[in-house]
């Protein structure tokens, strides 16, 4: 990547962080919405809590830079990276719980359970999950009704049985929770994280195309690209496991292992995951070649998945 991509890449992901930050904490109000009857004090200071001040904004800042290749409204694009946003933030605080990874520190702070209570992280992480459909609904996001239907029914999916908690469930199954653990093989690996991480990625890369009205030929280009990145970005997360250390993560590191974690990490070795997610960063680039010079935003992307640090 040269450097002026490089540079450019970094402007566009703090300024998409940035507006989803201010989006979020204008979502997260004090005040009830028309339907609403009152917002708990307590479950809403939780939403926050999991939602604001931290978090590298990455399915937003795809979401608005697959819409921006099709010249899509950006109040659009970012009001629905902001309710993947929710529904990912979402995913963390259930992760996290003690029937769960038992996690205590997330984003560098105490994780919703630690901060609250068990309850009140459970409330959060549904309230946050329906939120993000209450946003996908409203009329702000896309003047037709259509597209906003086709991005409620397409985020559903990618995250509910057959997407992200599926996969959460394979994962918990994968430790020998429910039944004696066997190992996996690599299929079985890769469907549970195509699942568990790759669904919601590439949810973000398809709805650029819906919000845009892109093609179906266009659109699976994106849907490629979204579930390259996807396998790349829990391939750098389970590495940072290993790799990484907690005070620079924000999350524990060192506990897959410890688990018995079903990763490609347990399987290649470190050479050998380095080895494939250089293969992904080319393939990702690959999927984008019908966009052309337009998508090198999106191919930085790409390379920065492979090499984050946090
Ligand atoms: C962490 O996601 C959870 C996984 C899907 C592996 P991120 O690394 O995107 O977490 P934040 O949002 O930046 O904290
Ligand atoms: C979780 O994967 C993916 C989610 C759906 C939240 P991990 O359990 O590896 O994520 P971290 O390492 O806790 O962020
Ligand atoms: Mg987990
Ligand atoms: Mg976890
Ligand atoms: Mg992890």
């Amino acid at each position: 990547m040269d450097a002026r991509t490089h540079d450019d890449f970094t402007r566009r992901l703090t300024a998409a962080a940035t507006e989803t930050e201010a989006l979020l904490a204008e979502l997260l109000g004090d005040a009830p919405l028309p339907g609403e009857i009152a917002r708990p004090p307590r479950l809403l200071a939780a939403m926050r809590h999991a939602v604001l001040g931290g978090g590298k904004r990455l399915r937003p800042f795809l979401v608005v830079e697959s819409a921006a290749l099709f010249g899509a409204a950006r109040k659009g694009a970012l009001l629905t990276g902001a309710a993947l946003e929710c529904l990912h933030c979402y995913s963390l605080v259930h992760d996290d719980l003690p029937s769960m990874d038992n996690d205590d520190l997330r984003r560098g702070r105490p994780t919703v359970h630690k901060a609250y209570d068990d309850a009140t992280a459970i409330l959060a992480g549904d309230s946050l999950l329906t939120l993000a459909f209450d946003i996908l609904a409203r009329p702000e996001v896309h003047s037709d009704p259509l597209v906003r239907s086709t991005l409620v029914l397409e985020l559903a999916r990618a995250s509910g049985l057959g997407g992200m908690a599926g996969g959460q469930m394979l994962d918990l199954a994968a430790e020998g929770r429910f039944e004696a653990r066997r190992a996996q093989s690599q299929d079985e690996i890769l469907t549970l994280q195509a699942m568990k991480t790759g669904a919601l990625l590439r949810f973000a890369c398809r709805a650029g195309a819906i919000l845009g009205r892109a093609d179906d030929k266009t659109l699976a280009a994106l849907d490629t690209f979204g579930a390259v990145i996807g396998k790349a970005f829990q391939i750098a997360d389970d590495l940072l496991d290993v790799e990484g250390d907690t005070a620079t993560l924000g999350k524990a590191a060192g506990k897959d292992a410890a688990a018995g974690k079903a990763t490609l990490v347990s399987i290649l070795g470190i050479d050998g995951a380095h080895k494939r997610l250089d293969g992904l960063i080319v393939e990702g680039e690959a999927a984008l070649a019908p966009f052309g010079a337009k998508a090198d935003i999106l191919r930085a992307a790409a390379r920065f998945i492979a090499a984050r640090k946090t």
